[in-house]
């Protein structure tokens, strides 16, 4: 076992520079773990948080509440009153995964996917960033050739609260013909808020902006850019750059290292960010945090997916990657999120796989087993940092 925090070397105090090791913090969570695999990947998240909270002597309080499917069988809506409001009260959300056949014939609106829209829109969040980035030991697994990868380390910051989404939408039959529509649409206020948390996280990394839209064709796209535009002198040292939809996806796929921050709507972050997972190994792999007027909001990009369901096969580390963002983010605590990063990073590094991430033919272990082995070499890991210091 790992010497507990409040005993630890000042000297490792001293080498990060935080106040990580000395701060106790007392935190609420609310755990949406939902349908499919969420619940297994909120497990792996939740061990952890318990972790991190055992081994700092920090408090933190895990409730769990249904949400999606679950929640549609338990209370008949997919977003229960008591849900939302817990979350709403909470210091921090994480969310596993909703939906599934079971409630696919279900309208828009009642289906567990609705569930996690209003709790988007009922918590505020009008901000969805989802990094991706090579994982080092991971790097062989790529779609593409290590000289088109390059280092490929991306933010995009998806809108979260508005455009097609959210837009008025129906559907009418007339002479037997049935039509359905959905409507993008973007206010000037709704735009200048997330591209003002674009150039902010942009000015904190390598200072590049590129816009992705469809100013060729669609008007909100053209609201966008102008918007964009004159928001950008405030941001002087950020580059900012366009790009129509269709090329982004083509430049995602070319030559992914010549972005940093990719901002996007609603809908074209959330298509693009699946593409973007792709390129470094396995949408299981990404995290994403989601902030807005009240409690962030963690939760791996992936969804449900159905037939993984019962096969322990599921990859935790989108689900871990988004506690360690819960960590860092949203409680400031940086030293207990590069302690679970980089026990994770030996752990990828030692081989170790889930089936998404294997290489044909290699040796995969469970997503359960996986987990287990990470809170052992979290362990390790603490101990070597007591000796060595951290990032050793
Ligand atoms: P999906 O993300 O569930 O699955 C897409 C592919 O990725 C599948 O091959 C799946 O096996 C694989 N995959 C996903 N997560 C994985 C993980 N952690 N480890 C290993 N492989 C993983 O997307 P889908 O199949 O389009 O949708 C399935 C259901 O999930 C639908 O009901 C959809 O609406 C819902 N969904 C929910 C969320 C969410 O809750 N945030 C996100 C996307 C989709
Ligand atoms: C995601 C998902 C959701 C989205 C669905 C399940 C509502 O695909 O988080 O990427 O489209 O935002
Ligand atoms: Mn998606």
């Amino acid at each position: 076992m790992g010497k507990a925090a409040a005993e630890l070397p000042h000297s490792i105090v001293g080498v990060r520079g935080e106040a990580g090791i000395a701060m106790k913090v007392k935190k609420t969570i609310v755990l949406l773990p939902g349908d499919g695999i969420g619940p297994e990947v909120t497990r792996a998240a939740a061990t952890v948080l318990r972790e991190c909270a055992q081994e700092f002597h920090h408090e933190f309080e895990l409730h769990e509440f249904p949400i999606g499917g679950a929640a549609i069988d338990a209370i008949g809506t997919p977003l229960p009153n008591e849900t939302l409001d817990a979350c709403r009260k909470a210091d921090a959300v994480f969310l596993g995964a909703v939906g599934g056949a079971k409630w696919d014939a279900l309208p828009v609106g009642k289906r567990p996917e609705s569930g996690l829209l209003g709790l988007r829109k009922g918590m505020g969040l009008y901000v969805n960033v989802r990094p991706v980035k090579v994982l080092e030991p991971l790097r062989g697994i790529s779609p593409l050739k290590p000289e088109r990868l390059g280092d490929l380390d991306i933010e995009i910051v998806r809108e979260l609260a508005g455009g097609m989404y959210f837009g008025e939408r129906g559907n009418t039959t007339e002479n037997g013909v049935e039509r359905a529509w959905d409507t993008e649409s973007y206010s000037t206020p709704e735009i200048e808020r997330i591209a003002t948390f674009a150039f902010a996280r942009a000015e904190n990394r390598t200072r590049r902006v590129c816009s992705v839209d469809k100013a060729n064709v669609l008007m909100s796209s053209q609201l966008w850019r102008r918007t964009v535009v004159a928001l950008s002198g405030v941001y002087s040292s950020v580059k900012l750059e366009h790009m129509y939809v269709d090329n982004a996806a083509m430049q995602l796929t070319l030559k992914p290292s010549q972005f940093d921050v990719m901002l996007t709507s609603n809908m074209f972050g959330d298509i693009l960010s699946d593409a973007a997972a792709a390129l470094v190994g396995s949408i299981g792999l990404i995290p994403s945090a989601s902030f807005g007027t009240g409690a962030p909001l963690f939760e791996p990009i992936h969804g449900s997916a159905p037939s993984l369901v019962g096969t322990d096969s599921a990859n935790p580390v989108g689900a871990i990657l988004s506690a360690t963002l819960m960590l860092r983010d949203a409680f400031g605590l940086s030293l207990e999120a590069d302690w679970v990063e980089q026990s994770l990073h030996r752990v990828l590094a030692g081989g170790y796989r889930t089936p998404d991430i294997a290489q044909p033919g290699a040796s995969t272990i469970g997503g359960s087993v996986f987990t287990e082995m990470l809170r052992e070499e979290m362990q390790r890991t603490l101990e070597h940092a007591e000796r060595y210091g951290w990032g050793v």
